[in-house]
Order: structure tokens, then sequence, then C-alpha cells
């Protein structure tokens, strides 16, 4: 088994990252086994997409390696990096392009969202960035990659990239990825609008949690956070078009480790003045001790440095044979 995912260094952890993608990647490290291997890296040749000065780029790339090792990522044990340490992602993503298709991409709906209605002025970099996503992870033969919700088609696209490309040139080369998505939290909403999904992009800060957010922000936050005057129900199926509603009470039951159901009973008939401190409270629990020591592993430039340094040079030894294989399929000499 290959473990591998990305995350782009674009402002804070956040709490839709945190449920949705990196629970999993510290969860299936720690149930790794002698034969598997897990991938972790900053998706920062991702971030070109985004308009950052070269100060923030470097700050981010830091904070988002200090925010993984906080969060349960093990350097001794995932291979964690960023990005542009590792050349095979880039050079991958070139030859895949001579594979994937434009009407592919056309399809890619987080394009489409972000390029918003200017889809001319948008960069190329933004229309291609999923054939980059392939590269990343085909270049390692991955065959589990969580993430959340929203990067299922992305996933769907590395398929069919590797199996238009193993079929062209007659090779089996590539590993068909399956993506690993979470049940209960696969897509956490906005906390002022339950129907966009908690993204670091939204002006907002209300909007989301985020790993830097002290105690009293977090139960400040959880205590605005749009509701509706309805009591919880019973059962989570009175939750239906309740979308707001139905975000609290599954990160509730991830937190907690109950099901939607459990937590509907526990709370059945009390209106959300009295979820709310609950909920915030736990958040408060879950998220103090990955923040205490996000705090002390930003202070440390070098270490954090040292560990991405590391991680790319054995993340560039396992990329090296696949990348070398597919450049011979294609008759490229290097
Ligand atoms: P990114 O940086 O937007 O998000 C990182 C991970 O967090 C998940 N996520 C969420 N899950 C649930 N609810 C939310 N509100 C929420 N917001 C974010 C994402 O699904 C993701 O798993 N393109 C990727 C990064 C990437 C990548 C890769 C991932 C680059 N190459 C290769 C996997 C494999 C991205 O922008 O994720």
């Amino acid at each position: 088994m290959r473990v591998l995912s990305g995350i782009q260094p674009t402002g804070n952890l956040h709490l839709g990252n945190y449920l949705g993608a990196i629970r999993n990647w510290v969860r299936m490290q720690d149930e790794m086994d002698a034969s598997s291997q897990c991938f972790f890296f900053l998706a920062d040749m991702h971030s070109i997409t985004a308009h950052e000065g070269r100060e923030q780029r470097i700050r981010n790339v830091r904070d988002m390696a200090a925010a993984l090792v906080a969060a349960g990522i093990d350097p001794d044990r995932s291979v964690l990096f960023n990005q542009a340490r590792v050349p095979a992602h880039a050079e991958l993503c070139w030859l895949l392009n001579g594979t994937a298709r434009i009407g592919w991409l056309n399809r890619m709906t987080q394009f489409k969202d972000k390029a918003g209605k200017n889809r001319e002025g948008a960069s190329i970099g933004l229309f291609v960035y999923p054939v980059l996503q392939a590269a990343d992870i085909l270049v390692y033969n991955a065959t589990h990659v969580p993430v959340g919700e929203d990067q299922k088609q992305h996933l769907e696209l590395a398929r069919d990239i590797a199996t238009k490309f193993n079929t062209d040139f007659g090779v089996e080369l590539f590993t068909l990825p399956d993506p690993i998505i979470p049940k209960e939290s696969a897509r956490i909403m906005s906390f002022r609008d339950g129907t966009a999904k908690m993204s670091k992009s939204d002006p907002s800060d209300m909007s989301r949690i985020n790993l830097t957010d002290d105690d009293d922000a977090i139960m400040q936050k959880v205590r605005k956070a749009k509701t509706d005057p309805e009591p919880l129900p019973e059962r989570a199926e009175g939750l239906v078009g309740r979308s707001e509603a139905n975000n609290l009470v599954g990160i509730y039951a991830t937190l907690a480790g109950m099901s939607a159901d459990a937590v509907c009973a526990e709370f059945a008939g009390k209106g959300f003045g009295a979820f709310k401190p609950a909920l915030g409270e736990l958040l408060v629990e879950t998220l103090r001790p990955i923040r205490t020591r996000f705090l002390e592993l930003r202070t440390d430039d070098a270490a954090l440095d040292a560990i991405l340094k590391k991680g790319a040079a054995k993340a560039s030894a396992a990329a090296e044979p696949t990348l070398r294989a597919a450049y011979d399929a294609m008759g490229l000499m290097r």
C-alpha cells in the first residue's frame, strides 16, 4: 500500500482540511504496516495559481509543515516534503500534458469555481492544475489517496490519465489510485453558509475555524455560527434540508467518535443554545494541543527546513524509477 496526499500551503490549516483529510493521513500513517509507505507533501508548485509574495510563500510552506507535524504526521515514519524540492512532479506533469485532453480539464468544477466568470483571464496554471495533481499521485504509484470530497473529481481524472497513458504507450506503468474519503466529514461547510464548503479563500474569517484560533475565538465562532430556530431532531434524518444544523452535528459526531444519530439522540429537543457550547468545548479540547505544538514548531525554521529537505530526498528516490520509465515509454532520451 502506498498512501499519498497533498495540501496547498496557502493560509492556515482549517477545520475542513483537518477533518476532511489530515486526520485520515494520521490514521493511515499510524495503521501502516512494514510493507506500506506514506507520502505527504505541501503543494507549493500548485500554489503558483494564487498571488503571494516571496516571503509569504516561504512562511506558508514552513507553517503548513509545522501544522502537519503538530497534527500528528511523524516525519520519521512518513515522507514529508514540499513539492518544489522534487522536480519529478513537474517533469511528469509535462509528459502527461501530452495525454490529458482539454475536454477533460474543461469539465473540472474546481477550475470553473476558481476561474469564476473571467475564464479567459485565468492562468494556464489554474487550468492545468489537475494534471500536476495527477503527476503528484502517479509518479509514486500511490494506491490510496486520502482527501476530502472536493478532490474526488481530480482523482477520477488522475485515473483517466493513467489509463490512457498505459494504453497509448502499451505499458503497465501507472497504478490507478483509490480516493479515501471520510464518511461523516467529507465536506465540512462554512459556519456562515451551510451550502458553501469551509475554505481558506472565504473572505469571512467567521466562516471557518483555523488552527491558529485561540480558545475564545473558537467558542465565539461556534456561538455565532449560523443555525436555524428548530431544536435538534431525535434522529439524523430530521436534519435533511437543514444544512447548517447538519454540518454542526456532523462535526460533533466526528470529533466525539459518535454517529450523527447518537448525537441527535443526546440533544433531541434541545435548541442550539444548548448544543453549541458542547460543540465549542469539543473543538477547543481537540484543537488546543495541536495549536500549542504548532506554535512551538513554527519558531524553528531550520528544523522545519531540515525535515522537508530530508523528506524530499526520500521522495525523489521513490519517484525516479517511474519517471524514468515514463520517459522511456515515450521514447524520450535523457
Ligand atoms: P486543499 O489544499 O484545498 O485541501 C487539502 C485537503 O483538505 C480537504 N478539504 C476539505 N475536506 C472537507 N471539508 C472541507 N471544507 C475541506 N476543504 C479542504 C481537501 O479535500 C484536501 O484533501 N488539490 C489539492 C492538493 C493536492 C493533492 C495532490 C491532493 C495537490 N496534489 C495530490 C491529493 C493528491 C488541494 O488543493 O487541496
